[in-house]
């Protein structure tokens, strides 16, 4: 039994100013408006700046949870940043932000989960909160895709977009209704190879050929990703169900990460729940990977979709491959 009980204190996020349509994908890449948005639900993606970087946006969108919640900064006890394209490889992107937010003697650090990063740092928060280490922690989801995609690619380069979203885990009263109530998270790493990126690591360091061959930039085999995302997000739901004796009618809302229209209406039918309980706003993003669901969840809030007591399901898959669930009273 968990000594305290964590929550979900407020939300905020951030996506660039630049937007990229279908439009203008076709420009550049030998593909249609008409191809992505039938076969992904995409119409425009935001990317950042050259000058941008993931703590630039991760910055804004923690300043919005914290404006949104009635939070100090003095408060924050820990950050962790879910990315894979953080501004460096080291040091993390947390302990960036951690210096433009003014945060002093706290633990910071970033978690590589691909795009299940923002699920895998919310269940690592809740379990600092519950056990009584911390009581305040600014988890972010954060990515900047735009610049490892390989323009040439047409099978992946349409795919992706840029953005960030940040989420306050509190501990909070044993009384109050809103509350983390269980997480189930996975991986699978005999299957690493369908989704990374080759170059730029310590197996194959930066080199003028890794360069010329565009090893730095995301390789997907999207047919085999797309089966096991629905396989393994359906998984992780059911187990989160059967686990706390519910239905899938007992949910207000499901919160899936934002990869393809198709992988969000083929969970929705496997659980038989209605898609207009289903927050999707993969039209204006695209996949930000980490940073889909907490932008998701941000926006659902302000438009008063997801209210104080909703029982509520994020799940995401991602590369690892990882994947996983959680089941929160917001
Ligand atoms: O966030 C992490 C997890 N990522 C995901 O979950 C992504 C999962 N995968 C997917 O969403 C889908 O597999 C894709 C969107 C990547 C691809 O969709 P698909 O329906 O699986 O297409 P496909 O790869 O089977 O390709 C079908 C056809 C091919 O042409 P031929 O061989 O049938 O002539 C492709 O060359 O579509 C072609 N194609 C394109 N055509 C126009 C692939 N990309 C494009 C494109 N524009 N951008």
């Amino acid at each position: 039994m968990p000594i305290h009980n964590a929550k979900f204190t407020s939300f905020g996020s951030y996506v660039p100013k630049k937007v990229i349509t279908n439009f203008d994908l076709e420009k550049i890449v030998d593909t249609t408006d008409e191809w992505i948005r039938a076969r992904t639900g995409m119409m425009e993606r935001h990317y950042a700046e050259p000058e941008e970087a993931a703590s630039d946006l991760a910055y804004i969108a923690a300043q919005r949870a914290l404006e949104a919640s009635p939070l100090k900064h003095r408060d924050i006890d820990m950050i962790i940043v879910g990315t894979v394209t953080g501004d460096h490889a080291f040091p993390s992107t947390a302990c960036i932000l951690q210096k433009k937010l003014g945060m002093k003697n706290i633990p910071c650090f970033d978690l590589s989960a691909g795009c299940t990063g923002f699920l895998y740092s919310v269940d690592v928060a809740k379990n600092f909160i519950e056990n009584g280490t911390k009581h305040n922690i600014l988890v972010v989801g954060v990515e900047i895709l735009s610049k490892v995609t390989n323009f040439k690619d047409r099978s992946t380069c349409v795919l992706f977009g840029d953005g960030a979203g940040a989420t306050i885990i509190s501990r909070t009263e044993r009384n109050d209704i809103s509350r983390i109530i269980d997480s189930v998270m996975y991986a699978d790493g005999s299957q690493s190879d369908l989704l990374y990126q080759p170059a730029g690591g310590s197996r194959m360091p930066a080199s003028q050929e890794t360069v010329e061959k565009n090893l730095h930039t995301i390789y997907m085999e999207g047919n085999r990703i797309f089966k096991n995302a629905i396989r393994s997000m359906y998984a992780a739901v059911d187990e989160l169900l059967r686990r706390n004796k519910l239905e899938a009618k007992d949910i207000d809302w499901i919160v899936p990460h934002q990869a393809n229209i198709r992988i969000i209406e083929s969970l929705a039918d496997k659980l038989h729940f209605p898609m207009n309980k289903v927050i999707v706003n993969i039209e204006k993003y695209a996949n930000t990977s980490s940073a889909t669901i907490p932008i998701a969840l941000d926006e659902a809030i302000r438009d008063k979709k997801i209210r104080r007591g909703d029982l509520v399901i994020l799940t995401s898959f991602g590369a690892g491959l990882t994947w996983g669930a959680i089941l929160a009273r917001f």
